[in-house]
C-alpha cells in the first residue's frame, strides 16, 4: 500500500520549483477516503518565501475538500531518505492522528516507516486557542 504513495511522492519531486537549492523533494499523502494528494518544494528568489514539498501537498488535500492524512511519504532523490523538516512536522501534524504513517523514502521505496507521534513527540497542540 504504501508503495503507490512512495511513487506518487517521486513523481511529484519531479515537478519541483527548486532553481536555488537544486534539491527536489516530493510528499504523498493518503486521506480518509483513500484520495492520493501530492506536492514539491517551490522555492522563490526571496529565500525565506519558499515551501516545502509536504506543504505543497497538504494545499491540493484541503483543496480537494479533506482534513484528515491516513498516511504520508516524503521523497527526496539527492537523500538516503527525506524527513521532514521541524515546519512540516507541525503542519502534518495538524492533519494526522497520532498513529499516522510517515514513510521516509529512497530511490527504490519506503526505507523507514515512523508514527506521527515518533516523529513529532509533545507537538504543540492546546484547547486555549480557538
Ligand atoms: N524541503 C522540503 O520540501 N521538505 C522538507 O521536509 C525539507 C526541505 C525543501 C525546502 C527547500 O526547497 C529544499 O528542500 C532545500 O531545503
Amino acid at each position: 500500500m504504501a508503495h503507490d504513495l512512495f511513487e506518487a511522492a517521486r513523481d511529484a519531486s519531479a515537478k519541483c520549483h527548486a532553481p536555488y537549492s537544486k534539491f527536489p523533494v516530493g510528499a504523498a499523502l493518503r486521506t480518509e477516503d483513500g484520495s492520493i494528494h501530492a506536492g514539491a518544494n517551490i522555492e522563490v528568489i526571496s529565500f525565506p518565501e519558499g515551501w516545502c514539498a509536504e506543504t505543497t501537498a497538504i494545499s491540493h488535500m484541503i483543496m480537494a475538500g479533506h482534513t484528515r492524512i491516513r498516511e504520508v511519504a516524503v521523497f527526496a532523490p539527492k537523500l538516503d531518505f527525506c524527513s521532514p523538516c521541524g515546519g512540516c512536522r507541525q503542519r502534518l501534524a495538524e492533519f494526522s492522528a497520532p498513529d499516522t504513517l510517515v514513510y521516509l523514502c529512497d530511490a527504490e521505496g519506503v526505507k523507514k516507516t515512523v508514527r506521527m507521534d515518533e516523529l513529532l513527540p509533545y507537538a504543540f497542540e492546546t484547547e486555549v486557542i480557538g
